[in-house]
């Protein structure tokens, strides 16, 4: 958009509105790049144009950051210095092609001493509007944090209850597996011990979950190598269904990432291909290729694609559809754990095609 269309320049009377157009600098900026860091000093105030960008905050606990809020194009960030001066209290970030109008705030303030009262008083209360919307969101993400701590305790409780009774389960299991060495008994035998093992890997799920995914411990990872062990550690799980798995990496891709985490990215959008697919022959393809500044991991699946009823919501937790035993919870963990690495993930369904998730995580080399 052009400097001239941007909602708070169009706040002031034509001729200010015209000196402000005048003395802010056009700059760019590629993703991730960063445009301010937490605790840098207050200087200007930037218009975003074009792109988007993300605000966030360092967590209380550790060296990771909390994304507050994102800002496009006609919206603005680093208003707050106008009033108070105070060095910047989040960072920002582009996250895509970003083009933002920067002006300095002494300016800013030489313009308004010139500017009438009410205009004056209707830009203070736009940039309060502002801090009561960003605020209402911080609190809403408090609320949720608070309701999944809860649920962490509960799980905790459930899974040290439930823990005895389910090596009961499994040794049992075991017993008469030894006892019917027939193939029939065998299997069935397999089958409660897998899915005991199930019901013990969902709970822990729910529990690191519940927690807070967002301490990484990240490394450099080498993306090919990552997708090639990925694989690999399937493959029994795989030759178990009629799925093909394919895997197609360009070499030298490198990530700053927790590799763990990944992994449990890739497993929780492989069982829910698998599960789309529903046991008929499909295919499961992941590739992962350099775009721009960011690895691109592209992971799709033929099978009966996302229904239309929660896909706006697939991202949040306990949004489960058609599936017995589902919690709703593998998509929103896997949101969690791209968003720690400030990373990005979307996906196109088409109802009897096939879905396919995009990732994107910043490139290192
Ligand atoms: N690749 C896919 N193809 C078709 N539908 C999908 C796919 N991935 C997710 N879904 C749909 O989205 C829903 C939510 O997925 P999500 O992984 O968040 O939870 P879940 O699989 O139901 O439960 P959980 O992962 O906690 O065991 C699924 O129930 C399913 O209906
Ligand atoms: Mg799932």
């Amino acid at each position: 958009m052009k400097l001239e269309e941007h909602k708070f320049i169009r706040y002031f009377e034509p001729e200010q509105a015209a000196q402000i157009s005048q003395i802010a600098i056009i700059k760019k900026f590629s993703p991730p790049e960063m445009i301010f860091e937490e605790g840098d000093d207050s200087d200007a105030l930037f218009l975003v144009l074009e792109g988007e960008v993300k605000v966030s905050k360092k967590s209380s606990e550790g060296n990771n950051y909390v994304v507050i809020t994102s800002v496009e194009s006609n919206g603005y960030f680093g208003e707050l210095g106008i009033i108070d001066k105070q060095p910047r209290s989040g960072r920002v970030v582009a996250f895509k092609e970003t083009t933002v109008a920067k002006i300095y705030y002494d300016s800013i303030i030489d313009i308004l001493a010139n500017t009438k009262g009410d205009v004056v008083l209707k830009i203070l209360s736009i940039l309060s509007q502002r801090l009561r919307t960003v605020t209402t969101e911080y609190v809403n993400q408090l609320a949720y944090k608070e309701k999944m701590a809860l649920i962490g305790e509960m799980v905790n409780t459930i899974i040290h209850d439930f823990r005895s009774p389910f090596t009961g389960i499994q040794l049992s299991s075991s017993m008469l597996k030894e006892l019917h060495p027939d193939q029939e008994s065998q299997e069935w035998c397999d089958l409660i011990s897998m899915q005991v093992q199930r019901m013990l890997n969902m709970a822990e799920e729910v529990l690191a979950f519940s927690q807070g995914n967002t301490k990484l411990f990240s490394q450099q990872v080498d993306i090919a190598k990552l997708l090639q062990n990925f694989k690999k550690l399937n493959q029994v799980y795989i030759d178990s269904t009629f799925v093909e798995l394919t895997v197609s990496v360009e070499e030298g891709l490198i990530i700053n990432a927790d590799e763990n985490k990944i992994n449990r990215v890739l497993q929780n959008l492989l069982a829910n291909a698998v599960e789309a697919l529903n046991q008929y022959e499909g295919k499961i393809e992941i590739k992962a290729q350099r775009k721009d500044k960011w690895v691109e991991i592209i992971f799709s699946d033929n099978g009966a694609g996302i229904p239309e009823e929660i896909q706006k919501n697939l991202f949040e937790a306990f949004v489960s559809y058609g599936k017995q035993g589902g919690i709703g919870l593998g998509t929103a963990i896997v949101k969690t754990i791209v968003d720690a690495h400030g990373g990005d993930i979307f996906f196109e369904s088409t109802p009897g095609k096939g879905t396919t998730f995009y990732l994107h995580f910043p490139l290192v080399v």
